[in-house]
Order: structure tokens, then C-alpha cells, then sequence
């Protein structure tokens, strides 16, 4: 069986930079390294991501929302995830169970027991021997993901629905919410790192991209050879 981790933070914390740090790990020809993200890496998980980035979607439910993205972790365990692991591979994942977590239970309200169940119905249960959570201050995350992204994440956002963010009042409102939003994220996060600590490693993700990769690949290499 092979080692599976998880990389989690909210929007802005630089997860793909780290990812493709991640993946030069080893040399492939020694340890098979699969690099794979949530949502939206299996065919069917495509059509799933662009069901819940449509902003004609803006209207989706958080219940909804959570069973499509249980719904594209099911696909991608069956599909990629467990067939790696079974090779022995390595396999690093950008988001999982722990975001569900995080979004749609301190983000959005859905009891946590329930969404516990839902995601042990959708994983049989496989959770991530490593989670690297990088974390970072929600204004900064934000920040950063709006310059990439313009609207962050405000297509998952129930406040986007409210809002004519044409003007710069209703901006400001708009932003307001995805800060408490994110702050919830964030702090979830944390909460959940510090009920389950032998699994969790955290990173300041101010760190500069190639201090990160080292704690990173250290905590990395601490379970290869555990
Ligand atoms: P994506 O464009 O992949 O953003 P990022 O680069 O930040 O991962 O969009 C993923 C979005 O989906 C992100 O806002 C977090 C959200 N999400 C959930 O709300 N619940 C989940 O279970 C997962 C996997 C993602």
C-alpha cells in the first residue's frame, strides 16, 4: 500500500505551487508519484467542477454542493486514488475529505457529524496519512486569490447571490462576507488540525515557495521512512 497526503488551506495559500514542488519529490523511477486535485480530476469530475463553478449554478445549495463534491471524490478514489496506492505509489492530493470539512461544515453550516458520515460513505473510510495545511490570515488569502481570479471564490459563495457587485459599496459588502467565510475556513482548518495531530503538519504559508517546499518535503520524507 502506498502513502497518500493531502494538501489543504483556503484560496490564496499557494497549494498548486506547492503541489508541483511536491511532485519533484523523487525521482519517478524510484517512487511513483501521482499528483491529483479535488474537484475535478477524473473525466466525470470535470463535468462535476464545471456544474459547481458555473456562476448560472450561483443558486446550488450547500447540500447539493456537498453531495457533488462527495459524488467527485467517489469517482476519483476509484479511479485514480485507490489504483495508486495499491501500485505503491505516492499520492498527493490537492484537497480532500478535510475541505469538506472546513467549506461545507465551518463554512457553510452543515452539521459536522453528518458530513463526517457522508464523506466515510463516499471514501470507505481512506483518510490521508499526511495533511500539509498551509495556512495563512483569510485578507491575504483573499487578496491573493482575487488578483488571480477576480471573484475568488465567490462562485461557491452564497453571498455573490446577494450582491450586485457592480457597485463598489456592494463590493465592499461582497468582500466583508468572503473574509467571515473565509475566516470560518480558515479557522476550521485549524480546529481540525489540532483534534488530529499526528496527521496534520502545519505551514505558515507566508513562508517564501522554496522554504515551504523544504518543511514540506522534510514532513514528506519523515513518512516515507516512518
Ligand atoms: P479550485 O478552483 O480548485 O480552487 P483552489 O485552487 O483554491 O483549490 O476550486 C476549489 C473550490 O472548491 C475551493 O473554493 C474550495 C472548494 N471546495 C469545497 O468547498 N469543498 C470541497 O470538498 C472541495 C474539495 C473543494
Amino acid at each position: 500500500m502506498g502513502l497518500f497526503v493531502s494538501i489543504e488551506g483556503i484560496e490564496g495559500s499557494g497549494k498548486s505551487t506547492l503541489r508541483s514542488k511536491l511532485a519533484e519529490i523523487a525521482p519517478r523511477d524510484e517512487l511513483e508519484i501521482v499528483v491529483t486535485r479535488e474537484p475535478g480530476a477524473t473525466q466525470l469530475g470535470r463535468s462535476i467542477r464545471t456544474l459547481l463553478l458555473d456562476p448560472e449554478n450561483l443558486d446550488i445549495t450547500p447540500l447539493t454542493e456537498v453531495l457533488l463534491f462527495n459524488a467527485d471524490r467517489a469517482q476519483h478514489l476509484q479511479e485514480v486514488v485507490r489504483p495508486a496506492l495499491e501500485r505503491d505509489a505516492l499520492v498527493i492530493c490537492d484537497r480532500y475529505v478535510h475541505s469538506t470539512l472546513a467549506y461545507q461544515g465551518y463554512g457553510r453550516g452543515l452539521p459536522m457529524d453528518q458530513l463526517k458520515t457522508l464523506s466515510d460513505f463516499a471514501t470507505g473510510g481512506l483518510l490521508p496519512d499526511l495533511v500539509l495545511l498551509l495556512d495563512l490570515d483569510p485578507k491575504e488569502g483573499l487578496a491573493r486569490a482575487m488578483q488571480r481570479k477576480v471573484r475568488s471564490s465567490g462562485v461557491y459563495s452564497l453571498a455573490a447571490q446577494q450582491n450586485d457587485l457592480n457597485s463598489d459599496q456592494a463590493w465592499s459588502k461582497f468582500e466583508e462576507q468572503e473574509l467571515d467565510f473565509h475566516t470560518r475556513v480558515r479557522d476550521g482548518f485549524l480546529e481540525l488540525a489540532s483534534a488530529d495531530p499526528d496527521r496534520f503538519v502545519i505551514l505558515p504559508a507566508q513562508d517564501d515557495a522554496e522554504t515551504l517546499a523544504k518543511k514540506a518535503t522534510d514532513a514528506v520524507r519523515r513518512l516515507l521512512n516512518s
